[in-house]
């Protein structure tokens, strides 16, 4: 018998009212996307995802200018203000930015609470949203408030990470020192002694190549937050909630998975060649919006060959080397280039500098917050709820039976 509960097709959608799909091609109607693919949401001047020619701009300035002549500091002014500083402002900007570094007194109290199985992310998630109570500008709304509340985020996330680390280590947190660098700072909270110049410089390199990169899907989450006109701390929690998952910031630590497992330089194109056989995605590569090689890969390429050199520890790179070129030339062979992405050189950049693998999504927090908070800024200049429509495909008149005629 047919089932009358359910719209047959050509039959008008109760949500838009157009003609129903055919059974065919139920999840693509021509009306929406699945995962909204290309789809354009809104407008935005923070930053520019050029998928086809493989560039990727903030506020204009092109990511390997930036990389290879800023500074983190400098890269999150110009995303949060719109515009590069002059020399005098930038200087009082980055003293101020520099001495929101140390964590709220309760911050440091609430970390000693965590269970030990708490994972990195999840700790951020909620030491990060425990900081707004901490903050002297927590019901100021003005845009100024507003600008010193995406400065002290971006200055402590990373402080939550590395007291959180020490902490599991069964080590005492270390207080970072106030004049430093955030790149500075991370690791030596982190292990405790003054870190090693080229590694202050490439780890704060990471952060501007990780900075923006338009509405991914953390940053979407962060902006649909914001546009409710709930507060910034609430808006940068959804995001690295949306940050953790491994189709998103998850995938760098689930490179050095990988790499681990691979061990050997000789094993290394054997593996790709029998992951891709298997149908296994691979870590790393793949993007939904560039169609050829992720600048910032191209970057991160470079200075995980630097870092291997100037280590001794070569291994962990040429190993992602050899993956790196199997995986686009097996790729090619069957019509379809997979490139790496910016997870992919990351993780061996972090491993070569002596940072746990469970602390690589977190310095992607650690980073993406400077470009979370400036879309916030940008989503309240002109705000307008975001709240899009689903196409319903359930059930439409299915009878009621009172529960006690139930079996
Ligand atoms: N390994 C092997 N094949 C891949 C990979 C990969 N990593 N990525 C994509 N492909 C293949 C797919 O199998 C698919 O092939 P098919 O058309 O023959 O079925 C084709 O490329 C398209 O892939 P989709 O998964 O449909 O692409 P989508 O845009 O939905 O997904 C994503 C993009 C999620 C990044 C995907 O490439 C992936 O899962 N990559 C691995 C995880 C990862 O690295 N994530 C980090 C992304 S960057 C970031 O968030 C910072």
């Amino acid at each position: 018998m047919a089932d009358t509960s359910v719209r047959t097709p050509g039959e008008k959608c109760p949500t838009c009212g157009q003609p129903s799909p055919s059974k065919e091609s139920k999840t693509e109607t021509g009306r929406f996307k699945a995962g909204l693919e290309d789809v354009v949401a809104g407008t935005s001047s923070v930053c520019l995802v050029d998928g086809i020619e493989g560039r990727l701009l903030y506020r204009g300035y092109n990511i390997v200018d930036l990389a290879e002549q800023s500074t983190f500091s400098e890269v999150a002014y110009l995303l949060w203000y719109g515009r590069l500083p002059g020399k005098k402002e930038f200087a009082q900007f980055d003293k101020t930015f520099r001495s929101y570094v140390e964590l709220p007194e309760e911050t440091g109290m609430i970390l000693r609470l965590f269970p030990r199985a708490a994972t990195p992310m999840e700790v951020l998630r909620t030491a990060v949203s425990s900081l707004g109570h901490y903050d002297p500008d927590s019901g100021n709304t003005a845009h100024d408030a507003s600008l010193r509340k995406a400065m002290r985020l971006t200055a402590r996330i990373g402080s939550i990470v590395t007291a959180h680390e020490r902490l599991r280590q069964g080590l005492e947190p270390i207080k970072p020192v106030p004049g430093e660098s955030i790149a500075y700072n991370f690791l030596y909270t982190l292990k405790g002694e003054k870190p090693e110049p080229l590694f202050v410089k490439i780890l704060d390199l990471c952060l501007i190549l990780h900075a923006d990169h338009e509405w991914n899907a953390s940053t979407f989450a962060a902006r649909v937050t914001a546009a409710t006109m709930s507060d910034m701390y609430s808006s940068v929690t959804s995001a690295i909630g949306t940050l953790k998952g491994p189709l998103h910031g998850g995938a760098n630590e689930a490179v050095m998975k990988v790499l681990l497992e691979i061990g050997e330089v000789g094993k290394a194109k054997e593996w790709v060649k029998d992951a891709l056989a298997r149908k296994v995605k691979i870590p790393g590569f793949g993007h939904r919006v560039y169609k050829t090689e992720d600048p910032r890969a191209t970057v991160l390429r470079k200075y995980a060959e630097q870092l291997g050199k100037h280590t001794g520890q070569s291994k962990w790179y040429e190993i992602s080397r050899l993956v790196d070129q199997e995986m686009l030339e097996y790729t090619q062979r069957e019509g379809k280039k997979i490139y790496p992405n910016v997870d992919f050189y990351s993780a061996s950049v972090y491993y070569t500098m002596g940072i746990p693998t469970q602390l690589f999504t977190p310095i992607f927090a650690v980073s993406r917050i400077s470009g979370w908070t400036a879309h916030i800024l940008e989503q309240w200049e002109n705000n307008r709820l975001i709240r899009p429509r689903a196409e319903y495909t359930g059930p439409l008149r299915l009878p009621y039976v009172p529960i006690d005629q139930r079996g």
